[in-house]
C-alpha cells in the first residue's frame, strides 16, 4: 500500500522525532498533511484553555518536565539554569525587557505597582529585585513554582482583587498559551487595573502575511507554522493543548477596541510583542 507522507516522516525523523504534523496524523486525528496539519474541530475543542483545568494542566506540564513547560527546553531540569535560560533567551532576546527593566522600571522616579502575568520561576521578578528600588511587584499565576507575598494563584482569566492598582504590567511567553477568551479577559481586567498612563507590555506567538509560509527547514518541510485549524487560523501545540495564534492586526484591534494605545510592536519569527498604554485623559 502507498504511504502517505505523515508516514514517511515518521519512518524518516523515527517514533516520536517527527514533526508535529506527522504525529497528530499518526494519531488518526488530521484530515490531511502536506507541511501543514490540520486538527479537527473536534481535537480543538476538546483540548484547550477554556474546557480544559487550567491549573492542573500547568502543574501537570512542569512536572512532567519543568524546562520544557517554562522554556521548551526538556534537556534541562536545573531551575537556575532555566531562570537563566528564559532571561537570556527567552526575555532579553527581544528588546522588551531590556526597555521595561533597563529603561522604563530604573528610571521609575515614584513608587508604583507591577503586575506580571504567569512569572513561572520568577525570574523577572530577581531581575526587578536587583535592578530597580521603587517597584513593588505583583504576580498572578495558575500554577504557583516559588513563594512570595504578592504572588497569587489565579483562575485563568482574572485579576485577583487583592492586586492594587498597577503603573505597569508584564508579560512574556505565556499569552500564546491563552485562549482568545483568556486573552481578552485579561486586556480588559489590565486597563481597568492600570492607572492612566500606565503600561502593559507583553509578548505572544503572531503570524503576519511576511512570516505566515516560512520554512524552518526547507529540506525536511518544516514550516514556520505547522498547525492549523478547521478554520484556517494557526496553532500553537502545547502539551496537547490547542490555542490560536492571532494575526497582529487583529491583536492590536481588540488592544485598541478596549482603549489601549499600542505604541510599539515587533515581530521576530513567531514571536510578536507589544507595548501598550493607558491614555491620559484628555480634556476637550
Ligand atoms: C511558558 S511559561 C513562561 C514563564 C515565564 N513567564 C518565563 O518566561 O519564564 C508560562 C507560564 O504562564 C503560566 N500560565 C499559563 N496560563 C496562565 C493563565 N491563564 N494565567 C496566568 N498564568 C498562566 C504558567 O503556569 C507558566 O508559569
Amino acid at each position: 500500500m502507498k504511504k502517505t507522507t505523515s508516514e514517511k516522516l515518521l519512518e524518516y525523523y523515527g517514533e516520536g522525532k517527527a514533526p508535529y504534523g506527522a504525529i497528530l496524523y499518526k494519531e488518526g486525528k488530521v484530515k490531511d498533511y502536506d507541511g501543514i496539519t490540520t486538527i479537527s474541530k473536534d481535537m480543538f475543542e476538546t483540548q484547550n484553555p477554556d474546557v480544559m483545568d487550567n491549573n492542573l494542566f500547568w502543574k501537570l506540564t512542569t512536572e512532567k518536565s519543568l524546562g520544557q513547560s517554562i522554556i521548551g527546553r526538556p534537556d534541562l531540569t536545573d531551575k537556575n539554569e532555566i531562570k537563566l535560560t528564559s532571561t537570556t533567551y527567552c526575555h532579553l532576546k527581544s528588546a522588551l525587557p531590556n526597555y521595561f527593566i533597563g529603561t522604563l522600571l530604573r528610571n521609575e522616579p515614584r513608587n508604583v505597582n507591577m503586575l506580571e502575568i504567569g512569572p513561572g520561576l520568577g525570574n523577572i521578578l530577581d531581575l526587578v529585585n536587583k535592578k530597580c528600588r521603587k517597584i513593588e511587584w505583583y504576580g498572578v499565576d495558575v500554577n504557583l513554582l516559588f513563594e512570595h507575598p504578592n504572588l497569587y494563584k489565579g483562575d485563568g482569566y482574572t485579576i485577583p482583587d487583592e492586586i492594587p492598582e498597577l503603573e505597569y504590567v508584564y508579560s512574556m511567553n505565556v499569552f500564546q498559551h491563552l485562549s482568545l477568551k483568556q486573552r481578552l479577559s485579561y486586556y480588559n481586567q489590565i486597563y481597568d487595573k492600570l492607572n492612566t498612563g500606565g503600561y502593559f507590555l507583553f509578548g505572544m506567538f503572531i503570524v503576519v502575511d511576511k512570516t505566515e509560509n516560512l520554512m524552518i527547514d526547507e529540506d525536511k518541510g518544516i514550516r514556520l507554522f505547522g498547525v492549523k485549524d478547521e478554520y484556517g487560523n494557526y496553532i500553537t501545540h502545547f502539551f496537547s493543548q490547542f490555542t490560536i495564534v492571532e494575526r497582529q492586526n487583529e491583536v492590536i484591534e481588540t488592544l485598541e477596541a478596549i482603549g489601549f494605545v499600542v505604541e510599539f510592536k515587533h515581530i521576530n519569527n513567531n514571536y510578536g510583542t507589544f507595548i501598550c498604554r493607558k491614555p491620559y485623559l484628555t480634556i476637550e
